[in-house]
């Protein structure tokens, strides 16, 4: 049995001619079409291109780009920034958030003084061991500032390249990991490795995007899996989904002669002072039976609860929850119950002017009580 080393393993899935004509358009792009223009992209300078790659780690380019300017004016080469004074350098870094990408900067900017003679390092493996530097960084600054054949890969790159070969192995497992960084590699042009590199994070930003891609611009869209199988929208694929949580809320419409019981939502949960109705919250649906015999109700008076009738439910959907109502109505013959504290009772002419949650305001309008 014969042990390929993974990336052979997996360019073997994809067809040759593919795996070229991805490159070659990638790269006709970039030289007739890629008009994004970037202070750092001809950069030679790897402090310059190093500095440009830890601003951009967790901010987009056009945000960065002022921070960039200031950085190379105030501190025109690596030594003039490690000797700048910690509290300068931080407040030249401010707005950009992430600090400790600039801690990280002003170490690594002294170990090259103290440690390397304040010159860069030009080898792969020492760039990748800079504090603050990640694989993306080192390839960055790699090719940038060295032609050295290293691919970067990160969710721009995910997304295109699970668009274009149609790749739907979850990015967010180590097998999604392996394949995509095998796959990059395989793609990358060796001997203008920057050029390639700039070219795909170009693409994602501009022509790849994450929503509304522009496709019909696109270079590589003739050959596009995933453009050609309408599989735009479900590529790449990510195994985690948003863990959603669902919520009960069992209202009860306490009336009176046209008016109805509301209380002010308080403490610092959702819908924070917007308005309901009586509410029994609970860790599953509850039966009207079992609503009756909760600790809130069940010392209520037999002809209120007997009183007490199903309305009907609605679900509303939040980033990270599904709150479920049901609402139960119950005509009361005065204004009058213990456990309505509180709150207040609102003529069902007035209800259109209390704010409530978008469900509570749906079932109130289903119901004709505005
Ligand atoms: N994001 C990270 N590095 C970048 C670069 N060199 N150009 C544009 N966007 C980037």
């Amino acid at each position: 049995m014969r042990y390929y080393p993974v990336y052979i393993a997996i360019s073997m899935n994809f067809d040759k001619a593919q795996l070229q004509y991805f490159t070659k358009k990638l790269m006709e792009w970039h030289r007739v079409d890629n008009d994004r223009s970037l202070p750092w992209k001809e950069e030679q300078d790897p402090y310059r291109i190093w500095l440009s790659e830890i601003i951009l780690q967790q901010t987009r380019a056009e945000q960065g780009l002022p921070y960039y300017e200031r950085f190379t004016d105030n501190y025109p080469n690596i030594t003039a920034l490690a000797n700048a004074k910690d509290e300068e350098v931080f407040r030249l870094w401010q707005g950009l958030g992430y600090y400790n990408r600039c801690k990280n900067m002003l170490f690594t900017a002294r170990y090259i003084r103290d440690e390397l003679g304040g010159v860069f390092p030009d080898r792969y493996e020492d760039i990748l061991a800079l504090k603050g530097v990640g694989a993306y960084t080192a390839a960055a600054i790699a090719s940038f500032a060295y032609g050295l054949p290293h691919a970067v890969v990160d969710g721009n790159v995910y997304r295109v390249l699970s668009r274009f070969f149609g790749v739907d192995t979850p990015i967010d497992t180590t097998t999604g990991k392996k394949e995509f960084a095998a796959l990059a590699e395989e793609l990358l042009h060796k001997k203008d490795s920057a050029s390639y590199n700039q070219a795909i994070m170009d693409l994602g930003a501009t022509v790849c995007k994450p929503a509304a891609p522009d496709c019909a611009s696109c270079y590589l869209s003739t050959k596009c899996v995933a453009f050609n199988n309408a599989l735009v929208a479900d590529l790449p694929v990510k195994s985690k989904k948003l863990k959603v949580k669902e919520r009960y809320f069992h209202y009860i419409l306490f009336t009176h002669q046209g008016s109805v019981w509301v209380e002010k939502r308080t403490g610092s949960d959702i819908w924070e002072n917007l308005h309901q109705p009586y509410l029994i919250e609970a860790k599953e649906p509850l039966t009207l039976s079992q609503l009756k015999k909760s600790a809130s109700l069940i010392s209520l008076p037999k002809e209120v609860l007997s009183s007490m009738v199903y309305e009907g439910s609605l679900s509303q959907r939040l980033t990270h929850r599904i709150i479920k109502t049901y609402y139960y109505k119950c005509e009361l013959d005065k204004q009058d119950l213990p456990i309505l504290t509180k709150g207040k009772w609102v003529d069902n002419k007035a209800l259109k002017r209390v704010a409530f949650p978008k469900s509570i305001v749906s079932f109130l309008e289903k119901k004709s009580y505005f």
